[in-house]
């Protein structure tokens, strides 16, 4: 079952064409990785399937309904969730409000009943911060809940991210470079995330630089050179095929 699809789907800047007729699927529960050079356009795939940039021309299937012309917070509330390749965190509020806030959606009951500090409210409240914990245990990040973000390693920052991506309770989640800048054991804590959720059936889009972070938890890859996939297929195939290596080469 493909979970995403897209139809000769096009992105220009000006001059410049970042995705030019990208026609893929994207298999429901698996891991689909993009790679390429710098600038081959794959955070403009993220950023136009997402809703961040609207797209020039072609068509986006969710769960085979047309999404092309649909903004970000439409996307998302399909259950569609993303990370930045430029972490997005709130400095100024804990570890635990950040996912907090990015769960905020889910929070069902009204202004009255907050105000008045209802047993509803409270329940909710309780059940949020519960999920909220289970979230940051997943990423590694509970013993830190009511730390400030600020400051903290660049790898948990992006474990934080991730962690806000996905108390939206996505169905599929983009995830835009996750290993960049972490150690080797906040590498481990991701690879070892990506698998978890795969085994409860959300699926990931992955961009990943990490050749060995790719080749331990892709499904199938897909790569791209000047804004249109140039290969296709699992790890074990394109690290050998000679187009890819030709384009990560730049050699004639
Ligand atoms: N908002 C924008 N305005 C103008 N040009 C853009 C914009 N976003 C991307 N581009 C251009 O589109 C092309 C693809 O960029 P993109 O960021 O998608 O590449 P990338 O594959 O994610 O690269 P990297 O690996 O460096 O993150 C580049 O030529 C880039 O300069
Ligand atoms: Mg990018």
């Amino acid at each position: 079952m493909d979970i995403l699809k897209t139809k000769n789907m096009t992105k220009s800047f000006g001059g410049v064409v970042a995705n030019k007729d990208l026609s893929l699927t994207i298999e429901e529960g698996k891991i689909t990785a993009f790679i390429g050079p710098n600038g081959s356009g794959k955070t403009t795939f993220i950023n136009v399937v997402t809703g961040v940039h609207p797209i020039t021309s072609g068509e986006i299937f969710f769960q085979d309904k047309e999404i092309s012309k649909y903004e970000s917070n439409q996307i998302s509330r399909l259950g569609i969730a993303r990370t930045f390749q430029k972490i997005r965190l709130f400095d100024n509020l804990s570890v635990i409000e950040n996912v907090l806030v990015a769960r905020k959606s889910f929070y069902k009951s009204g202004p009255i009943s907050v105000v008045f500090n209802t047993k509803k409210f409270r329940e909710e409240e309780r059940q949020n911060k519960e999920k909220a914990l289970e979230l940051l245990d997943l990423v590694g990040l509970k013993d830190k809940a009511y730390e400030s973000p600020k400051g903290m390693a660049y790898g948990l920052r992006r474990c934080l991210e991730i962690a806000r991506a996905l108390a939206l309770e996505p169905k599929l989640l983009f995830l835009d470079e996750p290993a960049a800048g972490m150690t080797r054991d906040e590498f481990k804590v991701i690879m070892d995330l990506m698998l978890v959720l795969r085994e409860r059936g959300i699926t990931t889009v992955l961009v990943e630089h990490t050749m060995d972070f790719i080749k331990a938890v892709a499904d199938w890859v897909y790569v791209l050179n000047f804004g249109e996939i140039i290969a296709k297929g699992p790890f074990d195939e394109i690290e050998k095929d000679p187009v890819v290596l030709k384009a990560y080469l730049g050699e004639e």
